[in-house]
């Protein structure tokens, strides 16, 4: 989808469809009066006769007006101007895109006529383009029959006063294309997404761009590193494990690095201590993680972002197995510690705790891992909020703030020791997994085990917002917009 802007004249748009909000209680917005003068008042009619209230959900499509350029026109209604935000929003990108989708090759949505405090018009743009994107894509690969009605949009302008339209869309096509990139990673099936599949697609990221490089690290390395924690995960599968290493350099050479860590779990069935069969399909999605952290390195690297930043996605397919590893065993590892594995369905942990050891070596300035780790986070947050763990206040206003500007919502929950005794073993350093209760916080509190107190780091429990379950079930490319917009407030700081 190619996305444009425009400030002519209304009524001197030449496009296919020009879609126009309509607000409750005949509230006519500046868009809406123009069309009305224009058109001799057909939108006047239309609601003194009833046919259209302006409620949120209303859509009216009218063929051509007299006095405009465009072969159709469709009003979205949006409700109480008063109450109007960014889900309205949202609502009207779905309707325009979904009802002109089919018929129109350009089409014109006029947002100017939108205010949502405390935001600039250039924040209403970067969420129209995040929004109709989010209805635009589509994961046909392995579709063999081409659906009968084809999309043949291919163009999407806005019709808006933003200050700095041009850069918006800039900015916003190479942080969609990301998006829809780690979109792409994630949805594959697990017999195609595999851990050798992450590293390919890493490897042919690295080759596109010269400022990029990686590395590989297969099961003869990691055990030469002796990480026994992702090798342990990774033993029961067919699929061997690897750690991928991504580095872009953007930076000064001395200036300490971002690193991103994604749990790469391309499968898991929770190994010997397996999963209840329902919906054990939608594990395929475990490697949300891994997958955002290849599209927030890509956007880096597209938008030249003047930082350093590491990428590292430790990656296996968690399987029962004569080989895989049990409950009860002890693994040691890349830290040293020991672990008593009390069940093989925290999984994520275990691999996470060897990259964030292995992080240590590039000094970074902050660690930031993401993750697919515990139902409990889903439990407690649902899927809109990501969970934000950190010790560090200043890393957690940074990403809130990011959180917030990108409407890629997480919310901040307790990590400390006070929950630490839930993990303790009689016979290792620690256990995998405790009680039931607070299980995404015990879950990041194991992590914590594994990164010195001083460093800045943050654990997001994406459980809820990487994908989308049961029907239409899809990764949603969370959070990849956070997480971008995180670092190019990171670069404005240097
Ligand atoms: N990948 C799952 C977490 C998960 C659950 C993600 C539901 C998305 C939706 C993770 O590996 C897992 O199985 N966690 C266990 C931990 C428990 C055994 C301590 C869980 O959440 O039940
Ligand atoms: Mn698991
Ligand atoms: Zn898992």
């Amino acid at each position: 989808m190619k996305f444009t802007f425009t400030s002519n004249k209304l009524t001197q748009i030449k496009t296919d469809a020009i879609v126009i909000p309509i607000f409750s209680k005949g509230t006519l917005s500046a868009n809406a009066q123009t069309l009305d003068t224009a058109s001799g008042k057909v939108i006047t009619q239309l609601i003194k006769q009833g046919d259209f209230h302006g409620t949120a959900g209303e859509s009216l499509l009218l063929p051509t007006i007299a006095g405009l350029r465009t072969s159709r026109v469709l009003l979205v209604g949006c409700g109480d101007i008063a109450e109007f935000n960014n889900q309205c929003l949202e609502k009207f990108c779905t309707a325009a895109v979904n009802t002109l989708k089919n018929t129109c090759k350009t089409v014109c949505l006029a947002i100017d006529d939108f205010h949502i405090k405390p935001h600039t018009a250039d924040w209403i743009l970067e969420q129209s383009l995040l929004h109709c994107n989010r209805v635009s894509y589509e994961f046909t690969a392995y579709k063999s029959k081409k659906t009968p009605l084809k999309t043949v949009l291919s163009e999407i302008s806005f019709y808006t006063d933003a200050k700095h339209a041009q850069q918006t869309i800039k900015t916003m096509s190479i942080t969609i294309d990301a998006i829809n990139f780690t979109k792409d990673v994630a949805n594959q099936p697990c017999n195609i997404g595999t851990p050798d599949y992450l590293v390919q697609i890493a490897k042919e990221l690295a080759k596109k761009h010269s400022d990029l490089a990686v590395t590989d690290m297969d099961v003869k390395h990691l055990k030469r590193l002796k990480m026994g924690g992702i090798l342990g995960v990774g033993q029961g599968s067919s699929n061997p494990p690897h750690l991928i290493e991504l580095r872009y350099r953007g930076g000064k050479a001395n200036q300490a690095p971002i690193v991103l860590v994604g749990k790469g779990v391309t499968f898991d069935t929770g190994g010997i201590s397996i999963k209840p069969s329902s919906s054990m399909e939608d594990m395929k999605f475990d490697m949300c993680g891994a997958a955002s952290v290849l599209g927030a390195v890509k956007a880096a690297v597209e938008l030249k972002l003047p930082i350093n930043l590491i990428g590292l996605i430790p990656t296996v397919e968690n399987m029962p197995d004569g080989n895989s590893y049990r409950p009860g065993d002890i693994l040691t590892s890349y830290s040293g510690q020991t672990i008593e594995i009390t069940n093989t369905d925290a999984e994520g942990r275990v691999i996470l705790c060897d990259a964030l050891s292995y992080a240590k070596k590039f000094k970074p300035n902050v660690i930031i891992d993401m993750a697919t780790l515990t139902g409990a986070c889903v439990v407690a947050l649902g899927t809109i909020n990501s969970g934000l763990f950190t010790r560090h206040d200043h890393l957690a206003h940074d990403l809130l703030s990011a959180a917030a500007q990108s409407d890629d919502k997480a919310w901040r929950m307790p990590l400390e020791d006070a929950y630490y005794p839930d993990l303790d073993s009689d016979i290792a350093d620690m256990k995998n997994s405790g009680s039931r209760w607070g299980g995404a916080i015990t879950a990041a509190c194991f992590l914590d085990r594994f990164v010195d107190k001083t460093q800045a780091w943050a654990h997001l429990d994406i459980a809820g917002p990487a994908y989308t379950a049961g029907k239409g079930a899809g990764a949603t490319g969370r959070p990849v917009a956070l997480l971008v917009q995180y670092l190019r407030n990171q670069s404005a700081k240097k």
